[in-house]
């Protein structure tokens, strides 16, 4: 027996898409189907909440109105425009298969599963969402989102936070959509998620199908979706080195290529549990070739990603002009340092300058 199998299928289509024609909310992306437009807003929108991404949506669109001109874009541009968003590889990724779809297809994003999911950062997700929004193929686009909504609708059991479980979403979606309206039906979808079954204290009384709702027959509707929890955070402290030389110039140092925060710029920063804080200044004289002349302690600086939290004891740092600047680091002025891409926390310890 397929999930599936109990429901009324083109009356569900029929009543989810409806309602989605009277109540979706006007967004940017929405304005109308260029799949470029498409493309940009669905990896935004990943693990990122619709009000956030609209002012980033808008000035992106803004600063690379077209696929050649985000092709053609400086990366550090590119992750300046990203600044505060988070999951900044979603960004390079982006870039990367843009320009990959200028070379390979004549700036012409690909309509088939296939070349469209060969792209970088193109996940089974966002290859739905394009091939559904944009092109108006009946193909699955399975987020967390939509599997809360389905695993009420179809009262699936299985745990949403084992990748495979995906799969038996997807399946059912293949069963469900409308052949006539996929770009309404999978939105529909995401905005029933979006504004009626949301994650605690779904309004079932609201909803536009709850008749076919099998999670609020049996009045389970609050224990679905099933979610194991997931692995324990961590910690990492650091000390972030706000080095100022005599002329008010700050160094940064670049993040490496791969990883995370990767190729943004911080200022350097030390695992606390390789240099101990009595042997700083010495380590930065030998790190950086130059007297230090004062160190004072500024506010320190908590944040928490999806799995680490970083705990960073910022330091002022007044040194000598005559530095020997190491490898991934440049020296600025507070003006140049406006263009360089800082993770939120290190944003937040330029505040304090
Ligand atoms: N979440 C993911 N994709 C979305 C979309 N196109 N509109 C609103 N919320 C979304």
């Amino acid at each position: 027996m397929s999930y599936t199998s109990t429901i009324n299928i083109p009356q569900f289509q029929q009543d989810l898409i409806n309602w989605f024609e009277k109540e979706q909310r006007e967004l940017p992306w929405r304005e109308n189907k260029d799949p470029y437009r498409v493309w940009v807003s669905e990896i935004m929108l990943q693990q990122t909440k619709v009000d956030t991404v609209i002012p980033y949506f808008q000035n992106f669109m803004h600063q690379f109105p077209t696929l050649e001109a985000l092709a053609g874009a400086e990366e550090q541009q590119v992750l300046k425009a990203w600044e505060g968003l988070g999951y900044y590889s979603r960004a390079r990724n982006l870039q990367s298969a843009v320009q990959e779809v200028v070379a390979e297809y004549d700036a012409k994003i690909p309509n088939t599963p296939e070349q469209l999911g060969a792209l970088k950062g193109v996940g089974p997700y966002t290859k739905g969402a394009i091939l559904s929004i944009a092109f108006d193929k009946p193909e699955p686009a399975v987020d967390g989102n939509v599997m809360r909504v389905l695993s009420r609708i179809l009262r699936i059991e299985e745990d949403i936070a084992k990748a495979k479980t995906r799969k038996t979403f997807e399946a059912a979606v293949k069963e469900l959509i409308s052949e006539e309206n996929p770009s309404a039906f999978n939105q529909a979808l995401m905005e029933l998620g979006a504004l009626v079954c949301t994650p605690k204290s779904p309004s079932c009384l609201l909803c536009p199908v709850q008749q076919h709702c099998l999670a609020y027959q049996a009045g389970v509707e609050q224990t679905l979706p099933v979610k194991n929890k997931k692995t324990k955070q961590s910690t990492k402290s650091y000390f972030a080195l706000v080095l100022e030389d005599e002329e008010g110039r700050y160094v940064l140092e670049q993040r490496p290529a791969q990883g995370l925060l990767a190729q943004l710029w911080q200022f350097p920063m030390v695992d606390q549990t390789e240099v101990d804080k009595r042997h700083l200044e010495v380590y930065i004289q030998e790190r950086f070739q130059t007297e230090v002349n004062q160190i004072t302690e500024l506010q320190p600086v908590k944040h928490v990603f999806s799995h680490l939290t970083w705990h960073l004891q910022v330091l002022h740092v007044k040194i000598q002009s005559d530095l020997q600047l190491p490898e991934r680091m440049h020296l600025l002025t507070m003006e140049e340092l406006d263009a360089y891409p800082l993770p939120v926390s290190h944003q937040n310890i330029y505040k304090q300058l």
